[in-house]
């Protein structure tokens, strides 16, 4: 992840302010039309105008999820408060969409952001090129566990494998991973994995925190407010995780294995440098569409 504003569901990267507008109440007017079960044209119309005084960029797309996730005008004016005073909108639906995919999420648990659906696609390309029929891949620091939900459904062949130091992150892992059959484990990087999996992983897809320490307060305050720093800080230089990561791949590894982990444009070379220097052929990619950064290390075959 990185400092750049958050996805919502919606596909977007709203930003909202922490300070509330109210430009009217939305309790004069029913959410669903009764007839249809539409979105009521008045209630959209005035969901979204608040949502754009509160500063919500993409105030159309929150405003049709806001008013889906509504039972009655009470619940909408309750769920449109919640928005207003800066809550991120994926906390209050508690699901974020990622690689087309409703990903659960839970209070306290990082929201996966769309960049990070680079990672996805570089990961399958890898695993296309080597031919690995059924791979075995481990989403490690896994938060929601949205990367080896999104591999686990484009490959169902795959064993998926998650892992997150937070127990809050890996029992909400768990319950979005059961829909690939994916096994969950908590605590420190690889010590949270079964022994069995050593020099046994096909892939290891990783998105561990890389913001350095002194720029978390620059993120903005839906990240900053209720994202744990846990899931944000990545030390003093930001790769603090990655040279702890990069310096264990190689054990657990299988011959011709591939590590692949979420980077910054800034902090490639760096990133890079932690890959090769555990002992993998490191190669940096990027995405200017999707502003996403990712280093990939292989193992030599023997
Ligand atoms: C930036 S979040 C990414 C979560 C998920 N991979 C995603 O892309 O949505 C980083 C995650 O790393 C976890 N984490 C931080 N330090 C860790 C450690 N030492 N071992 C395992 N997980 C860790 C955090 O709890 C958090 O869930």
């Amino acid at each position: 992840m990185t400092s750049a504003a958050r996805p919502s569901p919606s596909s977007t990267a709203p930003a909202a302010p922490s300070t509330p507008s109210s430009p009217s109440s939305v309790g004069g007017v029913s959410p669903h039309d009764r007839a249809t079960a539409e979105p009521d044209p008045d209630a959209t119309r005035l969901v979204v105008t608040r949502l754009r005084a509160a500063g919500c960029v993409f105030a159309e797309d929150e405003a049709r999820i806001l008013l889906e996730s509504a039972n009655d005008r009470d619940a909408l004016e309750a769920l449109l408060r919640r928005r207003e005073s800066g809550e991120p909108l994926e906390r209050i639906v508690g699901w974020a969409e990622f690689a087309g995919l409703r990903v659960g999420i839970t209070a306290g648990v990082f929201v996966p952001r769309r960049r990070t659906e680079y990672l996805v696609r570089r990961t399958l390309t890898e695993l296309r090129h080597r031919g690995v029929d059924s791979p075995v891949i481990v989403d490690l620091c896994c938060g929601s566990g949205a990367v080896g939900l999104a591999l686990g459904t484009a490959l169902p062949r795959a064993r998926i494998i998650a892992a997150d130091l937070d127990p809050v992150a890996v029992a909400c892992a768990r319950l979005n991973l059961a829909a690939v059959g994916g096994a969950t484990y908590c605590g420190d990087l690889y010590a949270a994995l079964p022994d069995e999996l050593r020099g046994r992983v096909d892939t290891l897809a990783v998105n561990a925190p890389y913001v350095p320490s002194d720029e978390v307060r620059l993120m903005p305050p839906e990240a900053r407010d209720y994202e744990p720093l846990a899931t944000l800080d990545g030390g003093e230089d930001g790769l603090a995780l990655h040279a702890r990561v990069a310096a264990g791949a190689a054990e657990w590894l299988a011959p011709g294995g591939s590590l692949l982990i979420e980077t910054s444009e800034r902090q490639a070379e760096g990133t890079a440098a932690l890959v090769a220097a555990g002992g993998l052929a490191a190669v940096i990619h990027r995405s200017r569409r999707r502003s996403a950064t990712v280093v990939s290390g292989r193992l030599a075959r023997s």
